[in-house]
């Protein structure tokens, strides 16, 4: 379903569009994969739940921990090299997947307004609330912009992006591409490269691989921030679902499983319990000491990342990394067909 805003501005044109294709459908999605993960001899819960107004509100508190190096190392490449960027791309429109509250994206914006080209804004992002503060944001920030905001799923609304207006870039930053294990990725990263035009380039964040006391410290930091965001998605269970979750019932758990080379984040029980979800009249028991896996991170080497893009149909057009090298941008198009 699409619910066009109401113009802000009138005969200008609108600078504020909202189209929302998740209406009812994201409880159900809450549901479906609350069923399916919790019922698994491994518990699991897919990370797009996390983000509740709460869940927003510490993940920015992540952001700017002492421990969480990525948000700052993709800050700094975006800043060195963000003209560079605008040049390449010769962009009017910057589409972001898991926009947030896009505060590193003005970086991007500030390039591309200085180059003379931007026109458009399209964030997109489960979060209403995100997408509609971003749109107030951004269009007072940047006067004559317009904003096309899309709440939705990008594992399932990419058919319904706006058309595009010119040559755009698709960001896809902080890491969220990590979020999503090898087969989804994939698949997640096909249906982003079948949306890309001959004139679009993909501009995608990955964190590296690197020693895992720095890694692991990133996912367990020593204020306990990251902690009560793992714990807060058992309170939108509660919630959504009328789940009757204790947090205090549950250990943050973060480790690097060396073999997949990806961070697993856990919530594990201090004691036996069972949980009741009403809304989905389930039952759900926990020994003591068992994992409820909510978060996989995935970190990357250059080859992994290749391999990811290519299976795609993504070509690399450049790699940018920090002078540290923890994390990596990438600049890809679409492989000629
Ligand atoms: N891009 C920002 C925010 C990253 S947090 C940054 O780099 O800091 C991940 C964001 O992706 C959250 O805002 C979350 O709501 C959104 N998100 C996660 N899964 C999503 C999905 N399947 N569809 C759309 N948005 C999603
Ligand atoms: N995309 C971010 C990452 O993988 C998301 C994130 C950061 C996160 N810290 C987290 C997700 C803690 C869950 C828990 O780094």
């Amino acid at each position: 379903m699409s619910t066009p805003a109401v113009p802000r501005q009138g005969i200008a044109g609108e600078a504020i569009r909202i189209d929302s294709h998740l209406a009812g459908s994201a409880e159900r999605s809450l549901a479906d994969d609350v069923l399916d993960g919790l019922t698994r001899p491994f518990k699991e819960l897919p990370p797009k739940h996390f983000y509740d107004a709460r869940g927003a509100e510490l993940f920015d508190q992540i952001c700017e921990l002492p421990e969480y190096y990525p948000t700052r190392c993709e800050r700094t490449i975006l800043a060195e090299r963000a003209e560079e960027l605008a040049e390449l791309t010769g962009a009017v429109e910057l589409v972001e997947l898991g926009s947030g509250t896009a505060a590193k994206t003005r970086v991007l914006l500030d390039a591309l307004s200085a180059a003379g080209t931007l026109e458009r804004y399209v964030p997109v992002d489960v979060t209403e609330t995100m997408v509609r503060d971003c749109a107030e944001a951004l269009t007072s920030e940047y006067p004559g912009l317009r904003v096309h905001g899309v709440i939705g799923d990008f594992e399932r609304h990419l058919q319904h992006l706006p058309q595009a207006i010119g040559p755009r870039i698709i960001a896809f930053l902080g890491g969220t591409i990590g979020n999503f294990p090898p087969g989804s990725r994939r698949r997640l990263l096909r249906g982003i490269a079948r949306m890309l035009g001959g004139d679009d380039h993909l501009l995608m964040g990955t964190d590296l691989v690197k020693d895992p006391r720095v890694l692991v410290a990133a996912y367990d930091d020593a204020q306990g921030v990251t902690a009560e965001f793992n714990r807060n998605v058992l309170l939108v269970l509660n919630r959504e679902l009328r789940a009757d979750f204790d947090p205090q019932d549950f250990d943050h758990v973060a480790l690097f499983d060396t073999e997949h080379e990806w961070i697993e984040m856990r919530l594990r029980a201090r004691r036996e319990h069972t949980v009741l979800v009403r809304d989905l009249d389930l039952a759900v028991h926990f020994d003591e000491g068992e994992e409820l896996r909510t978060e996989i991170s995935a970190k990357f080497t250059p080859a992994r990342l290749e391999g990811d893009l290519a299976a795609a149909g993504l070509d690399l057009a450049s790699w940018l990394t920090d002078p540290d090298e923890l994390f990596a941008l990438t600049l890809s198009r679409r492989s000629s067909l």
